[in-house]
Parts: C-alpha cells; sequence; structure tokens
C-alpha cells in the first residue's frame, strides 16, 4: 500500500515535471570554455540529432558541384520594414515582416517565397572552407502556396532561408546601426519587443554580387531543426566592425546571461549534392581559344588594311 503510494507520487511528480523540461523554447546554446572553444555538444534531441540533413555545415568549393539557376528576383526588399519591431526572442535578436508583398523568387527556387523574419547570429553559422565569420544574418522565408512560416517548416523545401555573412572590418557598417541601437532597449529580457528607432530596408543587408552562391537542402538551425529548408549563403561578405559583433553579446538570454555565442555546430553533409553558382563562366578552356580568335581576325585585318 505504501509502496503503491510512493510510485504513485513519483508518477505524479515525473508527470508535472516532463511538460517543462521538453517545452521548445527551453534549449540553450553551450557555453563556450574560458579558452573560447565550444566543447559541449548542443543535445537538443528528437531531429537535431537524428536528422540526415542538418543545418549549418561548412561550405567548400571542393565539396561543392557546379548550378546554373535563373537570376534571383528580390521583390520589394528596397521599402523600408513596414511597422518594424525588434524581438529579444532569448536566442537572437529578429525583425518581423508582415507584409506579404516583400517576396523572393528564381535563384532556382520551387517557387514564390514570402519573407517572414530576419535574425542574427554571432558567430556565423555556416563556414566558408572551414572560416568562421563574425555574423550571418539570416532571411527566412515561407513558400507563398502556404499560409505562414510554421505551416511551410513541416513540408520539405517549403521555406527558403538567405544566409549573408559578415566580415570583421576596422568600419562600422552603417544599416546595421538601426538594428544595434534598438537592441539596447531590449537586451535586458527575453521576450521584450521595441519599435525599431529608424528604418531598414532589406536590400541594405544584402551583398551586391548575388549572383555567386552555395545552395543546399537543409533545416533550421534551432530546435525542432526542422529538415525543410532550402538554403541559400552567398559568397560576398558584408562588412561589420569588432565594436558592433560586441554589442551582439550584450543580449540577454531567457536565463539572465548574456548571450555569447548563437550559432549551432556543423553538421555532416551526408549524400546531398552542395551546389555552388556563380556567373563567371569563362575559368574553363574556352576563354583563350576565343580570345586568340579575337587576335588572329584583328591581325588578319589591320594586314588588309595596309
Ligand atoms: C560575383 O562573384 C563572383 C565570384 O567572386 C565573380 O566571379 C563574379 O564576377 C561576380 N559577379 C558580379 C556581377 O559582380
Ligand atoms: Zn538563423
Amino acid at each position: 500500500m505504501t509502496s503503491n503510494w510512493l510510485i504513485g507520487m513519483i508518477a505524479l511528480f515525473v508527470a508535472t515535471l516532463l511538460p517543462s523540461t521538453i517545452r521548445a523554447d527551453e534549449w540553450h546554446y553551450p557555453t563556450p570554455a574560458p579558452n573560447g572553444v565550444i566543447n559541449e555538444p548542443e543535445r537538443w534531441g528528437g531531429q537535431c540529432e537524428t536528422g540526415r540533413r542538418q543545418s549549418p555545415i561548412d561550405l567548400t568549393y571542393q565539396a561543392a558541384v557546379k548550378g546554373d539557376f535563373a537570376p534571383f528576383l528580390f521583390s520589394n526588399y528596397m521599402n523600408p520594414i513596414r511597422n518594424a519591431q525588434l524581438t529579444n526572442t532569448g536566442h537572437s535578436i529578429q525583425i518581423d515582416n508582415t507584409d506579404p508583398s516583400v517576396t523572393l523568387y528564381g535563384g532556382g527556387l520551387p517557387g514564390k517565397f514570402v519573407l517572414d523574419q530576419m535574425h542574427f547570429h554571432w558567430g556565423s553559422e555556416h563556414t566558408i572552407a572551414g572560416v568562421r565569420y563574425g555574423l550571418e544574418l539570416h532571411m527566412v522565408h515561407h513558400d507563398s502556396r502556404y499560409n505562414s512560416l510554421t505551416e511551410a517548416a513541416a513540408v520539405k523545401n517549403a521555406v527558403a532561408v538567405i544566409g549573408v555573412l559578415f566580415h570583421v572590418s576596422n568600419q562600422d557598417n552603417t544599416h546595421m546601426d538601426v538594428v544595434l541601437e534598438t537592441s539596447q532597449d531590449i537586451r535586458d529580457a527575453a521576450g521584450k519587443s521595441a519599435p525599431l528607432k529608424g528604418k531598414l530596408s532589406p536590400h541594405n543587408l544584402l551583398p551586391k554580387n548575388r549572383t555567386s552562391y552555395f545552395r543546399y537542402e537543409g533545416s533550421l538551425t534551432t530546435p525542432t531543426c526542422a529538415e525543410s529548408v532550402i538554403w541559400t549563403v552567398f559568397t560576398e561578405s558584408l562588412p561589420v566592425s569588432l565594436d558592433q559583433v560586441e554589442l551582439f553579446k550584450t543580449i540577454h538570454d531567457p536565463s539572465g546571461h548574456e548571450l555569447v555565442i548563437n550559432f549551432r555546430s556543423l553538421q555532416p553533409l551526408n549524400a546531398r549534392a552542395l551546389v555552388y553558382h556563380t556567373d563567371m563562366d569563362y575559368s574553363g578552356s574556352g576563354a583563350i581559344p576565343k580570345l586568340s580568335l579575337t587576335l588572329i581576325v584583328a591581325a588578319i585585318a589591320a594586314l588588309l588594311a595596309k
């Protein structure tokens, strides 16, 4: 009788404990060791650990195959985000977009994609040939055939994320100022939002060169790590100053600590194709014969003219 009661109480205790331990927003990034190296795995469970097309990955030219896609068409990215709010999500700072006319098309994507939100990772998530960048911006979109990002996240390739890398430079990125000034109002509390203290056009956070990029099929880089994402990471990075990068680290996580890093560890490529797209098409054998032919024609023309 007593032992049954005890088992019952333990079961009840465990049952009340479980829902809170598996709450999706209770995950966190591992804390770097004093020397800055991250030794612990994330231990996020579920698909984050069992998936075969996870993100981020190391992007290397050696592992990539050549791609040739139609140009990207960014519609209304020049317009400042309407009623822009900056939110401390506890894992990043995020700007939501509610205007469905801000869309992305082309670039080999299977349809039209609507911009949902932009957020930052300090310490880039993707690396290029093993090199990590100071910052990575994610522009998250959903396929317009679905009603929301949540709905699209359950469907293979119905989410398109654009990754923009930022290298550390001795000059501030002035387009980032409005984000960082506003971030100081929300840094102390996860869940807090504030209106953006100025205008921000998504276009100003895109590199000029939008023809050179890596493309692969992957996942969200935060739990649930849903494997629904078509990734595009541009190879041209934008500048950001060290002071600006340091400001991101003053954002507080849900337990009130400074969020020193918020990038996920690199995931294996496995059997996936990594595609590299560029408009530079004259690197092969074709260019030189064409040039010498032009020279020969010019030489003959010059001789004939004499
Ligand atoms: C984009 O970058 C690639 C790789 O660096 C380069 O070959 C290409 O010419 C660039 N295109 C434009 C339009 O600047
Ligand atoms: Zn992200």
